[in-house]
């Protein structure tokens, strides 16, 4: 990643730290690399100005994070409602659609999202486009129950189009397994589709647990440029 979209990153998690967390506020934090720079902002202000904030996380990275910068950790046990959620996305479109799990972490991350008051999506200018599967060529993930991975995959090749690979783990022999203990199929589809409709569907698949379309959710989208504005 260059130097200039890590610079892109935090700018847009700064701006959207410094735009939309209060004192008192309950904050969702999201999971990739672009949150790195939201938490760092967020431990700056607690420290500076004092701020009582409670923080929501995502996944385990996220509440490593949380844990790492000595900020006040929760869950939606104690805390079901946020103020607001702040997370990175893989694309945006034009209508503020997100393919989201790149990192594998989408379950979580859109359960915390939708329990936000306002969910706020912070990007490098990479991540920005008109429509999906413009700039991100990876597919939309979706997480599986392990049993099930061949049929869903099946059934989505069928139905929609294109290829759902099962997603392999870098560094060990075998399949990723994500933070709820499940796998992840990568759909790469051929052409653009009404999302929400291909959200819905999918998601009634038996096996299918989420998938990392996040259709009418994201209020607001800051992404960092390459001439340094947000
Ligand atoms: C994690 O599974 C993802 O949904 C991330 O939020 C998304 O991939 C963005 O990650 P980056 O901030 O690393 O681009």
């Amino acid at each position: 990643c260059s130097v200039m979209a890590e610079e892109a990153k935090k700018l847009a998690a700064f701006a959207a730290v410094d735009n939309h967390v209060q004192n008192n506020h309950v904050v969702g934090v999201g999971s990739g690399s672009t949150i790195v720079y939201a938490v760092d902002r967020l431990a700056q202000r607690v420290r500076q100005e004092k701020l009582n904030i409670v923080c929501v996380p995502t996944s385990f990275q996220a509440r490593q994070l949380v844990l790492q910068h000595g900020l006040n950790l929760s869950d939606l046990d104690r805390h079901p409602e946020l103020d607001v959620a702040i997370d990175g996305a893989d694309e945006v479109d034009a209508g503020l659609t997100l393919i989201k799990g790149g990192g594998g972490c989408l379950t979580q991350e859109k359960i915390v999202a939708g329990c936000a008051k306002k969910f706020i999506v912070i990007a490098d200018y990479r991540k920005d486009s008109v429509s999906l599967g413009e700039q991100w060529k990876k597919g939309v993930p979706v997480e599986v129950v392990p049993m099930a991975y061949v049929p869903v995959s099946r059934r989505i090749e069928r139905c929609f189009g294109g290829e759902a690979v099962l997603r392999m783990a870098v560094s060990k022999a075998g399949p990723v397994v994500t933070d709820n203990g499940n796998f992840l199929l990568d759909w790469k589809f051929e052409s653009p589709h009404n999302w929400a409709e291909v959200h819905k569907d999918i998601k009634m698949i038996p096996g299918v647990v989420e998938t990392g379309l996040f259709v009418g959710m994201a209020e607001r989208a800051y992404f960092g440029m390459e001439d340094g504005t947000v």
